[in-house]
């Protein structure tokens, strides 16, 4: 049997401020968070070529040939989609058994979907590499995004733009990553929280993507633009978005005012004023509930438990229709039980 083995770990994600933003080719400032997925690849041997996957956590499997990986639902559909997207990328993989094991949960937006399928890909890629007896050299992390969204777009249904997936990938330890999400640029901003803290509260509430309000939104967008005569939301003249019919108004004066506090948050963190992060990040909340309608009275009773325990700031993350919502305390101040202090932490790499 082959002894060729490859381990790799991708993080989860806390987005500070921008959402919404990323299909509409907007700003955000996420953050790899140090808890994730890790994903042991051993290649086996066998004609045709097999992947055997094993969900630790879940004590479920799946089995199907490396040529012909057809769809199925749920964290299968993940796997078989990296292995079939790997595929027609050119890379050869072997037979392999692969162990996906973590501590993210799942569907509460911490991205557990963007770290299962890039730890995947990663391990994939390396064993690819160790059984052509080659050393795995510098990948290009834009690619990988990309080609984790496309898995999530067409295999799993949920029409993401690549937020999750960058911040997985370009993850930084003590930085949050200002992304441009029309030049793919990206740049580290020093997250330096001293003794304030950052922490997650799950709503309790799990949601999923492909079968939320999420791709409705998306097609909002669309269509706002189409009326607009522009290619994306980032491009709107606040004069012309007033005269969009609703909600297709509020949407876009999500999206605008959106942007707007990724700077503004920038700017608030390269003076070290927090409180005034505290108050972009409620602003923000305020816009996702009212202009943007993701919120739900689970994640509201989320957000009001941090608020009550004397959080400077509080607002859902991610997709919103359930997962977590980001609390930011000021020293001294203790968030409530079962809040998750969050740091930003490194980037998905090989073990
Ligand atoms: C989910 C998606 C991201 C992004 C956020 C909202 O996390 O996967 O692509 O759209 O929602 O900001």
């Amino acid at each position: 049997m082959p002894a060729e083995r490859c381990v790799a770990f991708a993080p989860g994600r806390v987005n500070l401020i921008g959402e919404h933003t990323d299909y509409n080719q907007g700003l955000a400032l996420p953050f790899a968070i140090r808890e994730g997925v890790t994903v042991r690849a051993q290649a086996i041997s066998g004609s045709p070529a097999r992947i055997r996957a094993q969900a630790q956590d879940l004590g479920e499997s799946d089995e199907f040939p490396v040529d012909h990986p057809f769809r199925v639902e749920g964290w299968r559909a993940f796997v078989r989609g990296v292995v079939a997207e790997l595929g027609r990328a050119g890379i050869a993989l072997p037979g392999a058994r692969l162990a996906i094991s973590g501590q993210l949960p799942r569907g509460a937006g911490l991205s557990s979907s963007a770290a299962m399928e890039v730890a995947l890909c990663l391990a994939l890629i390396g064993l690819s590499h160790e059984q052509r007896g080659e050393v795995l050299g510098p990948v290009d992390r834009t690619e990988i995004a990309r080609l984790c969204a496309r898995v999530e777009n067409d295999w799993v249904g949920a029409r993401t733009g690549l937020l999750d997936q960058l911040a997985c990938v370009y993850g930084e330890p003590d930085a949050a990553l200002r992304i441009d999400f029309r030049s793919l640029s990206i740049e580290p901003i020093p997250l330096a929280l001293g003794d304030w803290r950052l922490v997650v509260l799950d709503s309790g509430e799990r949601h999923c993507l492909a079968d939320s309000g999420y791709n409705e939104r998306g097609r909002e967008c669309a269509q706002a633009c189409r009326l607009l005569g522009i290619a994306s939301l980032r491009d709107a003249d606040p004069g012309a978005a007033a005269a969009l019919p609703q909600p297709l108004r509020r949407r876009a004066e999500h999206v605008l005012s959106e942007n707007e506090r990724v700077e503004d948050t920038v700017a608030a963190l390269g003076h070290g004023d927090m409180p005034a992060v505290g108050a972009l990040l409620n602003a923000s909340h305020a816009s996702l509930r009212d202009c943007y309608e993701v919120s739900t009275p689970a994640v509201e009773a989320a957000v009001l438990r941090l608020r009550d325990a004397g959080a400077v700031g509080a607002r859902l993350i991610g997709g919103g229709f359930g997962g977590s919502v980001l609390g930011l305390f000021a020293p001294e101040v203790k968030p409530p039980a079962g809040a998750l202090e969050v740091r930003p932490s490194a980037g998905a790499h090989l073990i």
